[in-house]
């Protein structure tokens, strides 16, 4: 009888953590309209569960599907960022994302040639502190332009 109540109970706390870090976000924010920033949240995602799958299959060694679903997250998409919204991004952030697709790029790559293991988990961290960066210093809300 008791399960349901704690389960309440921390849903509510979680809820007011939440709350509470919103009420103090003091990201820096990055205004963009909402089919750029629908855009743009549908690749992040995309990299989340790129990395999952990038993980699942890194553990069973199916290099193939490493590289498959790796390799268009890599410069490919990189490419695809139109210039009306690349103009709208602050500098750090036109660092950051390109690292987070050549990392992407770079797990392709070694999965298509010795495919290591290890070296693919490795590739997936350093990628990772690349989202954990950007996600620390940034926040997107919308304003449509005239
Ligand atoms: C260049 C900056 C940058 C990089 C790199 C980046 N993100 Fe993001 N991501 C953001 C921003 C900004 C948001 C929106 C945060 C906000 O407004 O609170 C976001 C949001 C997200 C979301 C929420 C999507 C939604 O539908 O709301 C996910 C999931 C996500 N990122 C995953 C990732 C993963 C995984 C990586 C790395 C492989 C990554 N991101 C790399 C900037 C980045």
């Amino acid at each position: 009888m008791k399960r349901p109540l704690t389960m309440i109970a921390a849903a509510l706390i979680s809820l007011s953590g939440l709350t509470q870090v919103q009420a103090t976000d003091s990201r820096e924010i990055i205004w963009l309209s909402a089919a750029e920033r629908s855009a743009l949240m549908e690749e992040m995602r995309k990299f989340l569960s790129t990395s999952q799958q990038i993980l699942v299959a890194t553990l069973v060694e199916d290099m193939a599907r490493v590289e498959s679903v790796a390799r268009p997250m890599g410069v490919k998409l990189m490419k695809e960022t139109p210039q009306s919204l690349t103009e709208k991004l602050p500098t750090g952030f036109t660092q950051l994302g390109p690292q987070a697709h050549l990392g992407f790029e770079d797990i392709a790559d070694e999965a298509s040639g010795l495919g290591d293991q290890k070296v693919i988990l490795q590739r997936l961290a350093e990628l990772q502190t690349s989202c954990v960066a950007c996600h620390a210093v940034y926040q997107i809300k919308v304003r449509e332009e005239k």
